[in-house]
């Protein structure tokens, strides 16, 4: 089961409650109790509680925003996002990236890449230019996302995701990953993870 929910457990009545008040029309909540439901899972303190789950604390406003919009129309995939984003209407998404965008990126203590394992990724930069998008030290902006920091398991996932297009909200990037060598984007992985 690809996107699955690789053993981490959903509060059922949380999330249904969550769901249930996102559509209704009279919505009074406030962003903090938005975001309470993400923070199950994306993390209390931004250290998502899995590493094939991203990080959303200071990840870039227009990014989230444009995953949120993806999930809800169904063009990017998630069985756990997807019914997440449908319960939110564009105001929340832009709100609640605001609200993630705004926190510190956490530091999740991943080991920094060899020299070897560098080496071979900024080479693979130099060729695809990954930088050209995802800007110096690979912080991102706008709706390109930070990928600096990112847990190693889930940019692994992502990319796999994007190769075999099961993520196909951007054929750009499938495009990309596809002319990348494996060995290079795991070095890659590897490289940005230690960031
Ligand atoms: C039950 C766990 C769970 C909950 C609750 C949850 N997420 Fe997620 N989220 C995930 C997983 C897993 C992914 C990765 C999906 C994939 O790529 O297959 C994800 C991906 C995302 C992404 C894409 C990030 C990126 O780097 O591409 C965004 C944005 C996001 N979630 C926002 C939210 C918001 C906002 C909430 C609360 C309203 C929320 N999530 C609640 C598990 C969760
Ligand atoms: C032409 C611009 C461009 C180039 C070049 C580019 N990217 Fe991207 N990348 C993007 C955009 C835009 C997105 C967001 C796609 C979306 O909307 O979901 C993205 C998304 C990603 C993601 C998903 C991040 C997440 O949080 O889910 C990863 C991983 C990634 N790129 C890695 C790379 C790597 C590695 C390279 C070089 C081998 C690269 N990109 C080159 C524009 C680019």
């Amino acid at each position: 089961m690809r996107g699955g929910f690789c053993g981490f457990v959903v509060d059922a009545v949380t999330l249904g409650a969550f769901l249930a008040i996102g559509h209704s029309p009279a919505n009074a909540q406030s962003i903090a109790e938005k975001t309470e439901v993400c923070a199950g899972c994306h993390g209390q303190d931004g250290k998502p509680i899995d590493k094939t789950i991203p990080t959303l604390w200071g990840q870039q406003l227009g990014y989230i925003y444009i995953e949120l919009r993806d999930f809800k129309r169904g063009d990017r995939t998630s069985e756990i996002m997807q019914p997440i984003a449908m319960a939110l209407e564009k105001q929340d998404m832009l709100d609640i990236a605001a609200y993630f965008s705004q926190k510190p990126w956490p530091d999740l203590g991943q080991p920094r890449a060899s020299k070897e394992v560098s080496d071979r990724a900024l080479g693979a930069n130099r060729s695809v230019g990954c930088t050209g998008c995802h800007l110096d030290h690979f912080q991102g902006d706008g709706t390109v996302p930070r990928l600096a920091g990112m847990s190693r398991e889930y940019l692994t996932k992502t990319i796999a995701d994007f190769r075999t297009r099961t993520r196909g909200n951007n054929p750009g990037m499938s495009d990309l990953m596809l002319a990348t060598s494996p060995d290079d984007l795991a070095a890659l992985a590897e490289y940005l993870a230690g960031l």
